[in-house]
């Protein structure tokens, strides 16, 4: 059993807390485009709400600057479809694997008829390897829910998955309060869990970690992934590179 360190203390084992995760995921997906389109307790004033869209402005240029078109795509954690449905209308084919059916269930109705081009796999992404290679790989707001010591594995998969001089991008946030609900609280420095509450009360423990931008470079380097990574000024972090 692994220890997982939480607010000073070890709370768990790191399958609990992955098998939390999941559920915690199912358990809110009807409520999670909350947060992304900054309602209810994701509202956190207008000037929050103001920066957080031109920012993602900023991301969904640096995506559609990708080299996606008529290409062979993967999407991890794809969730409702919010970055599903932008790279849909690009590919060739895009092959969507999450752990959670109700997210699934989601991302189908925003997709609507382009789901015809989307080939979607329920599975756990720490156990689920692809029987080929894709064009590009993405993963938006998942690589903050891996556990520390298993980035380095995850990023050698994702290498793996992509043909040589395949496309990798990916986004999370940055360490920003307003990114999340006023009832949240972001881990400390030390720390890689947090508690997630839904709108009913619900409480999940769940990963959260956030890398410095040199630090997920080198990692993916040592992968063979030339990545950049940029920021936005508040919120957001993404990487853009090739497989080498
Ligand atoms: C923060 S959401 C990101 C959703 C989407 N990419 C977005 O940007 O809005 C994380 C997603 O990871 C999925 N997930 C959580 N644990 C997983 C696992 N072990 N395997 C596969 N998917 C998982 C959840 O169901 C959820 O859809």
């Amino acid at each position: 059993m692994r220890g997982v360190r939480y607010g000073g203390g070890y709370m768990s084992d790191e399958a609990s807390v992955l098998q939390e995760q999941i559920r915690y995921y199912q358990a809110r997906a009807n409520e999670y485009d909350n947060w992304f389109f900054r309602r209810g307790r994701f509202d956190r004033g207008e000037d929050a709400t103001q920066r957080w869209f031109a920012q993602v402005e900023e991301v969904r240029r640096a995506v559609s600057n990708l080299p996606l078109d008529d290409k062979n795509v993967l999407e991890l954690a794809p969730g409702t479809g919010i970055w599903t449905e932008i790279l849909c209308d690009r590919v060739a084919h895009l092959t969507a694997v999450d752990a959670s059916r109700e997210m699934i269930a989601l991302n189908r109705e925003r997709l609507g008829e382009r789901v015809s081009k989307v080939t979607f796999i329920e599975a756990d992404l720490f156990e689920w390897l692809p029987t080929g290679e894709f064009d590009a790989v993405v993963f938006c707001f998942w690589i903050s829910h891996i556990p520390m010591r298993r980035i380095d594995e995850f990023l050698s998969r994702v290498a793996s998955m992509l043909t040589p001089g395949g496309t990798l991008f990916f986004l999370d946030g940055r360490k920003e309060p307003t990114s999340t609900s006023g009832d949240h609280v972001l881990p400390l420095d030390d720390e890689e869990l947090m508690t997630r509450r839904l709108d009913d009360g619900r409480e999940f423990v769940i990963y959260k970690n956030f890398f410095a931008s040199h630090v997920l470079e080198e990692k993916c380097r040592s992968v063979g992934l030339d990545v950049t990574v940029h920021e936005t000024e508040d919120y957001f972090q993404f990487g853009v590179g090739t497989r080498r």
